[in-house]
């Protein structure tokens, strides 16, 4: 599969079936997120994959109750210990790990598994469950599993509504 046609394949999954994920297919997710760009190459994020069906349950609660998360097979916890500022303002940590969990989706979607983020939960929750300490950020979740849904439609805006060329028209 090549890049396009992941990006296309994407979406986000909220059926999943009860089948364990390949150990050969976790390093592979793994190596994706390692290899992404990060701010001066800090490398700063860190990532806690669950698969113990107990500990999955427990971050649903901790996570508005979205049930399909306790379905996936696993749930990547995207963690940081950075809180490095950029000129420009911005935080590096969730920039960082946002690129580094879209490899990991892209990637999962090459190997025929599907993903979803979750911003829909609490941090401190999330800490307590995994025993995360206090100077480490709790930044996305992403449930990871094989899909027993379709891919519905990709709802977007058509290009010329989010991109313009030279100056601002918006
Ligand atoms: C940062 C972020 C947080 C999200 N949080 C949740 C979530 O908590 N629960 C959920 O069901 N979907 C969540 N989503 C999925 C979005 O709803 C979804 O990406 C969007 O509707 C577009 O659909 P698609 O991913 O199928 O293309 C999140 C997506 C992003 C990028």
């Amino acid at each position: 599969m090549n890049v396009a046609d992941a990006i296309r394949k994407r979406y986000s999954c909220r059926e999943y079936h009860d089948r364990q994920i390949e150990q050969e297919k976790l390093d592979t997710i793994i190596e994706a997120a390692r290899l992404a760009p990060s701010a001066k190459n800090l490398q700063d994020w860190r990532f806690v994959i669950i698969t113990k069906k107990e500990t999955r349950q427990m971050l649903v609660k901790a996570a508005n109750n979205q049930q399909f998360l306790g379905q996936a097979a696993a749930i990547i916890v995207a963690c940081s210990n950075s809180d490095h500022v950029m000129t420009c303002g911005q935080q590096i940590a969730p920039i960082d790990v946002a690129i580094a969990l879209e490899h990991i989706a892209l990637q999962a979607t090459e190997l025929g598994l599907a993903t979803c983020w979750i911003g829909s939960f609490f941090p401190e929750k999330v800490r307590k469950i995994l025993d995360i300490p206090s100077n480490i950020n709790v930044i996305e979740l992403m449930a990871l599993g094989y899909p027993a849904d379709q891919q519905p439609e990709l709802k977007r805006e058509p290009a010329n509504n989010i991109a313009c060329l030279e100056k601002w028209i918006f």
